[in-house]
């Protein structure tokens, strides 16, 4: 296989968004279109592999990738939006932070009972963030078939939210 273009991209953020913590920050990757395309081929190829037949992005970061890697493959496109978002009829998930907690969220209608979903973000830390649009996708009758990522942090074990999910991370810290 090719290199991963990606890795090289990534930029280390010493003390974001808390002194102590090292941020991981994709944004360098969508500046470089070769770069770019492949994390989402890659993921494409993934979610094609795993038979999905929806992608759910999660809110904001995993829309950027989410949603190309639809294009490509001609499927729908599902958001799992941040609390307060969406307009329709929908159903909430809750999830834990270091503080408090945050909600993910989706419209009843986002999916339909046995669509094969596959889920994108940017990146897994402790898995938190996965593991709601995870139960949002099975409340609606959905089937979690994979979740992609670029990026794993896998010190912070963020796997062990998503025992039953296999999981596609284009590259670990
Ligand atoms: C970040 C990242 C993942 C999530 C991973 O999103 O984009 O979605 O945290 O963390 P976890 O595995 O510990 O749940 P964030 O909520 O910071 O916001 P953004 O995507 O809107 O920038
Ligand atoms: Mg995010």
């Amino acid at each position: 296989m090719s290199d991963l273009l990606a890795r090289d991209l990534i930029r280390d953020v010493p003390d974001f968004p808390k002194p102590g913590i090292l941020f991981k920050d994709i944004t360098p990757v969508l500046e470089e279109p070769e770069a770019f395309r492949q994390v989402c081929r890659l993921l494409a190829e993934d979610a094609r592999a795993r038979g999905a037949d929806v992608i759910v992005g999660i809110e904001s970061r995993g829309f950027l990738f989410g949603v190309p890697i639809a294009l490509d493959l001609n499927l729908p496109f599902a958001m799992a939006r941040k609390l307060g978002k969406l307009p329709y009829d929908r159903i909430s998930e809750e999830y834990a932070l270091e503080y408090g907690t945050n909600t993910v969220e989706m419209h009843v209608d986002a999916l339909q009972p046995g669509q094969k979903a596959y889920i994108v973000d940017d990146l897994l830390a402790t898995g938190g963030t996965a593991a709601a649009a995870s139960r949002l996708v099975k409340r609606l009758g959905g089937v979690v078939v994979g979740f992609g990522c670029l990026i794993e942090l896998s010190f912070l074990n963020g796997r062990a939210t998503l025992p039953d999910v296999p999981i596609k991370a284009l590259m670990e810290f």
